[in-house]
């Protein structure tokens, strides 16, 4: 699937009654690499959630490549395209890295699972560990690249880095950006290493208490040492 647009108009979403989104509208055009921001807690992994049909909605709709998704239960909205690497970095720790790849293929050909080895090399490495046997960087590799190996047209993020040592975030945001660059999909990365948020992007938003209060471009961001210090809790770059 080429990469799609997505437009995300007066989302307004939740759990039960608690209502956690409200309002959320943007566009990420074809290709595009947009950042979400925002304090712990403010609504980053519910929007991601919302996006795939994980929440109760309220009110609002979801576009995908000029199709309206927001009817569609959560497969249905992977089969339109929207693949999702949540931040608890699901892999079935039971199964081998390469046992785990196949899960991701759905109805393509084995050898395809070699577009993962060349995304990662090191997850070749450990093709015949188990996901139990893996550090913290490698279960997000491996959970990125079966997302991957689905070939969502759009591809969801949700905080990819935390916990993991500097190298170890070199190397996936390497791996992003290499996607990225592809144009194969769009991109939306929820992360909370300003530097790596905004190096990466084109365009940012910053949620707080489920609302955007910020969009812009990311130079516009890293000069703004009040937004910075108000939505994000630094008071600037170093
Ligand atoms: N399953 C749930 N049921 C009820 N409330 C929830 C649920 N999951 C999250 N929340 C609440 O929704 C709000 C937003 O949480 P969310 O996980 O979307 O934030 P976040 O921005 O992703 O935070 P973090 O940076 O810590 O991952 C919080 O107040 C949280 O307590
Ligand atoms: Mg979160």
């Amino acid at each position: 699937m080429p990469a799609a647009t997505l437009e995300v108009a007066g989302l307004s979403a939740g759990y039960g009654q608690t209502h956690v989104l409200e309002d959320v509208s943007f566009t990420v055009p074809a290709g595009g690499r947009l950042s979400i921001l925002g304090r712990n807690g403010m609504g980053k992994t519910t929007l991601m959630a919302s996006l795939m049909g994980l929440t109760r909605r309220y009110a609002g709709s979801v576009n995908v490549g000029g199709s309206d998704i927001t009817a569609l239960g959560t497969a249905a909205r992977a089969r339109s395209g929207l693949g999702f690497v949540p931040q608890t970095r699901e892999i079935f720790k039971g199964l081998t890295v390469e046992e785990n790849l196949f899960t991701g293929l759905k109805n393509r050909p084995r050898q395809a699972i070699e577009e993962a080895y060349a995304l990662f090399p090191r997850l070749h490495e450990r093709r015949r560990n188990l996901g139990s046997q893996l550090s913290g960087g490698e279960q997000q590799m491996l959970a990125t690249a079966r997302t991957i190996l689905g070939q969502p047209s759009i591809l969801l993020l949700d905080e990819p880095l935390e916990g993991l040592a500097p190298v170890i975030c070199d190397m996936l945001m390497e791996a992003f950006t290499r996607l990225a660059d592809s144009g194969a999909m769009t991109i939306l990365f929820v992360e909370q290493r300003l530097d790596s948020a905004l190096t990466f992007a084109e365009d940012v938003i910053i949620l707080e208490r489920g609302r955007i209060v910020w969009s812009g471009k990311p130079p516009a961001l890293r000069s703004d040492a009040a937004v910075l210090e108000r939505y994000v809790g630094v008071g600037g770059l170093h």
